[in-house]
């Protein structure tokens, strides 16, 4: 019987395919679709595979030919309904003739929001709203976002010991994760419009911050420097400029002498306005790389950016690879500088768990709650 078809596993193929999009459509959000029959026999999948390319609707009604007819469709996000890169997706699910509609979630976008169901059902179409809801919406978060929020989806990575600390009390830190953990730094890096650091970790390890094998984005390199003194030219970010620009975010009453020194190394300077402890607002770094479109940025910082962030619910999404080794001492930095809670939080703030074994590492990746 028709009725009886339990959505769930039809939307979760829909999801599933959507993340194969993940790196290549910002900042467009990952969306999956199916088309099934009646009684839930899969006849196609499509998902939204590059940034201005079909959307996943389109893709799936394609892949079934003429097999759209009284069938029903599938989709994590709520279809549009307005021009953009290609024409409204309402337009050809209505032309597809479908009897019944399945949407993960109502798209965000004060230009959609809504619009596109109620084209839908005006249409005839039975639309049922909400199937797998918090995971279609988890799915678009960084769209949701940059289009809500007009900042991006902050990443936080780093790599510890198992007593905690991101270095030794000397401020070693190369390497605390095997081999395999840093492949799957790269590969986050290579999905990433933008990868951020502190003026502290260029001192002490003169990062390349590059993606390694080369991934689907190319990420913006950022420096937070409040006096704009640790980049020079023979540092590892300015002689790889030819891999990836680089951004220095300064503070915006630095010297005019200390920027053009900068702007003789080729990289692009950002006067930011800055706290009253006289360090860089990254509120306003954070708005600046949302105005360019960022949908995704990560953070590989020292304690005090990361710490920074965390004060200032800039955090997003942790990866925190923990390592089979102990440095002790009470001056090692640990991940979270900056003031931190003043309790340990009633309700754990950190929610969508995942552990992944990596050789004798862990890797634990959550996304921090809001409220
Ligand atoms: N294990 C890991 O995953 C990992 C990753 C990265 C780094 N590390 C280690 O971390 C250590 C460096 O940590 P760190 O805390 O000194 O450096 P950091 O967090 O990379 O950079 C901190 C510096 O950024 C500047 N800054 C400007 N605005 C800021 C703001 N709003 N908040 C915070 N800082 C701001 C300040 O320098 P100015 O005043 O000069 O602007 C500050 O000293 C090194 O030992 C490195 O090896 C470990
Ligand atoms: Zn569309």
């Amino acid at each position: 019987m028709a009725s009886s078809v339990d959505p769930v596993p039809l939307m979760q193929v829909a999801l599933q395919y959507a993340r194969h999009g993940e790196g290549h459509v910002e900042p467009n959000p990952m969306v999956g679709a199916v088309v099934a029959t009646a009684d839930g026999a899969i006849i196609s999948i499509g998902y939204h595979q590059q940034f201005g390319d079909a959307h996943a609707e389109l893709n799936a009604i394609q892949a079934a030919g003429l097999d759209t007819l009284g069938n029903d469709l599938y989709v994590t996000l709520e279809p549009c309904c307005h021009f953009g890169k290609t024409p409204p997706c309402v337009d050809a699910v209505i032309q597809a003739g479908f009897r019944r509609v399945f949407v993960g979630c109502q798209d965000p976008a004060p230009h959609v929001a809504g619009q596109g169901i109620e084209r839908l059902r005006a249409a005839g179409l039975q639309v049922t709203v909400g199937v797998c809801e918090s995971q279609s919406r988890r799915l678009i978060a960084p769209f949701e976002m940059l289009m809500l929020q007009r900042r991006p989806w902050i990443h936080a990575k780093w790599a510890m010991t198992l007593d905690g600390r991101i270095a030794s009390r000397t401020g070693h830190s190369k390497w605390i994760s095997s081999d395999a953990s840093r492949a799957v730094v790269h590969q986050l890096r290579g999905r990433m419009d933008a990868v951020i650091t502190g003026a502290g970790t260029v001192r002490c390890d003169d990062p390349l911050l590059t993606a390694r094998p080369r991934g689907a984005r190319i990420p913006l390199r950022v420096v937070i420097d409040a006096d704009g003194s640790s980049l020079h030219a023979d540092t590892k970010l300015v002689k790889s400029l030819s891999q990836g620009a680089v951004l220095v975010c300064v503070a915006d009453h630095i010297s005019g002498k200390q920027i053009e020194r900068l702007k003789s190394l080729e990289v692009e300077v950002l006067p930011c306005a800055v706290t009253k402890l006289g360090r860089i607002d990254l509120h306003a770094v954070m708005a600046e790389l949302g105005r360019r479109d960022c949908t995704n940025v990560l953070t590989e910082a020292g304690s005090e950016i990361l710490g920074s962030l965390f004060d200032s619910s800039l955090i997003d999404e942790v990866h925190i690879f923990i390592a089979p080794r102990l440095t002790g001492g009470s001056s090692a930095l640990g991940p979270l500088g900056g003031l931190g809670r003043d309790s340990i939080p009633k309700i754990p703030n950190v929610q969508h768990l995942r552990h992944t074994s990596i050789g004798d590492d862990l890797l634990i990746e959550a996304d921090i709650r809001r409220g």
